[in-house]
């Protein structure tokens, strides 16, 4: 038995569907805590491509259990046409449960959400558009509709009824947008409730139910760990937690039942929307990156800004995660390169800096420094095992270990579970296993 939660290690699109569908191979339970629609995770099987937005990523496996947490935001449009999608393709959605007390995006947040955006100018935030600032906003004020409410026909047209008014002076006061016609909005909501009905239940209860029958749990995180609303980049954030301990907040599942933390890393780094990012890349390479890496937006299709490997946000996250292990993503990726280069630390001010600086204003400084190592200029996408990759590959995944001071447990070398190197069980190998990535002991860790 485990309870294991695998985080994104950067600004989010590492990989972690893909990850979290191999790894659900093991798992009797698949949970998303946080994040809504802006989420958009991959999972490639059999030439097959899903694109999933809330639906966790262990539905493509009959017999796992899959949970839509408290911590997330249910925009329930989405979510229907998520399930017919997964339906029409003869997948059963009869796995899936919804947190009842997981909050609703309802059509003023997206309005809000993009108004807001254009309102800001040279300072937006480059959101998804997907209403999700507005939503947890409305968690935190204390006017949200949970899951619960739109389960309760009489309770839920009282509700919108006050609060799509009070919204409607917001969009017509503020932004010059015409008003919500409530009833519409109440019909149309009460129509996903009815949809939605049989999947809603006390999640917390389910949870804790599996971990007591010892079952194996994979919490899933949406965004990653620089996008946390508390450990980011803020402003330029979303408004949840990914960060491992969003997990306990985002499913109500007490820390001392999580056995391990993962997190999911590309070879190189992208981001998508504005805010700073040291080590990007602006021409040539940054366009080969994009290309072959296919760096285009999930759930927007916008471009994702494409740069070097950061070791310092992945030491950052290391420790802000408390990560056992990585998954390096996307290595192949890097073969047609003739040098790579990895961010080892940043210069601000003409001096040197080992750490992620909390203040967005230092970190829009940092200028990176680079260490370049030789690249390997061959294709990496059929190596199923270390020892088939070219030995410039494997000093590369030996040195962001070394860097980052975490064991890397699974290498990723293309989209489909099959493009994948094991190097050491992340679920039921030694916790913290003390290898790096060709299975010599990391000393900095066994120190
Ligand atoms: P997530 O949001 O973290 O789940 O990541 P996304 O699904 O948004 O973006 C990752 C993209 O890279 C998807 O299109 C995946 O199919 C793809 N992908 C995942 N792992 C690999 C890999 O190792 N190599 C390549 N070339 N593509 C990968
Ligand atoms: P997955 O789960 C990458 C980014 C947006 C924007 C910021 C705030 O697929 O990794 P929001 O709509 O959340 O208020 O936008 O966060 N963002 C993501 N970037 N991957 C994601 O999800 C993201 N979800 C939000 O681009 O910069
Ligand atoms: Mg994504």
């Amino acid at each position: 038995m485990a309870n294991v939660i695998v985080i994104g290690a950067q600004w989010g699109d590492e990989g972690k569907g893909k990850i979290t569908d191999l790894l659900s191979r093991s798992a009797d339970v698949v949970v998303r805590y946080q994040g809504g629609v802006n989420a958009g995770h991959t999972i490639v099987v059999k030439g097959q491509t899903f694109k999933l937005h809330l639906i966790p990523s262990g539905i493509l496996y009959p017999d796992t259990e899959c949970i839509i947490g408290s911590g997330t935001v249910i925009d329930p449009q989405v979510l229907i046409a998520e399930l017919d999608q997964i339906e029409e393709l003869g997948i059963s959605t009869s796995n899936l449960l919804i947190a009842e007390t997981a909050h609703v995006t309802m059509p003023y947040h997206r309005l809000i959400d993009q108004a807001s955006e254009e309102r800001r100018g040279n300072h937006k935030i480059g959101t998804t558009g997907r209403g999700i600032g507005p939503t947890y906003a409305d968690k935190s004020e204390r006017t949200g509709i949970r899951m619960l409410d739109l389960m309760d026909s009489q309770g839920l047209r009282d509700q919108l009824e006050w609060t799509i008014n009070y919204k409607n002076v917001i969009l017509e006061k503020l932004y010059n947008l015409p008003p919500l016609e409530p009833q519409k909005v109440i019909d149309e909501y009460l129509g996903y409730a009815e949809r939605l009905r049989p999947y809603v239940v006390d999640a917390s209860l389910k949870i804790y139910d599996a971990i007591q029958r010892r079952r194996n749990i994979l919490f899933e995180g949406a965004q990653g760990t620089l996008l946390d609303l508390d450990h980011g980049t803020y402003p330029y954030v979303t408004s949840s937690n990914p960060v491992a301990g969003g997990a306990c907040v985002g499913t109500g599942v007490g820390p001392t039942m999580i056995d391990r933390v993962i997190g999911v890393a590309k070879a190189y780094t992208t981001r998508v929307g504005e805010g700073p990012f040291p080590t990007e890349l602006d021409g040539e390479l940054g366009e080969l990156l994009c290309s072959r890496g296919a760096e285009f937006g999930t759930t927007t299709g916008r471009k994702r800004r494409c740069g070097w490997f950061d070791a310092v946000i992945g030491r950052y996250a290391v420790r802000i995660n408390g990560l056992d292990c990585l998954a390096i993503t996307k290595l192949d990726v890097l073969d047609e390169l003739e040098e790579i280069k990895v961010c080892v630390a940043y210069e601000i001010d003409g001096e040197r800096c080992e750490h992620f600086p909390t203040s967005a204003r230092k970190f829009t400084q940092c200028r990176p420094v680079y260490k370049t190592l030789p690249g390997w200029q061959q294709s990496t996408s059929n190596c199923r095992s270390l020892d088939d990759l070219p030995r410039q590959a494997l000093d590369y995944l030996k040195f962001l270990a070394e860097l980052m001071e975490v064991p890397i447990a699974i290498v990723s070398l293309g989209a489909s579970r099959d493009q994948t190197i094991i190097v050491e069980d992340p679920i039921h190998g030694p916790k913290r296993a003390l290898l790096h990535a060709d299975g010599s002991p990391a000393s900095l860790l066994s120190a």
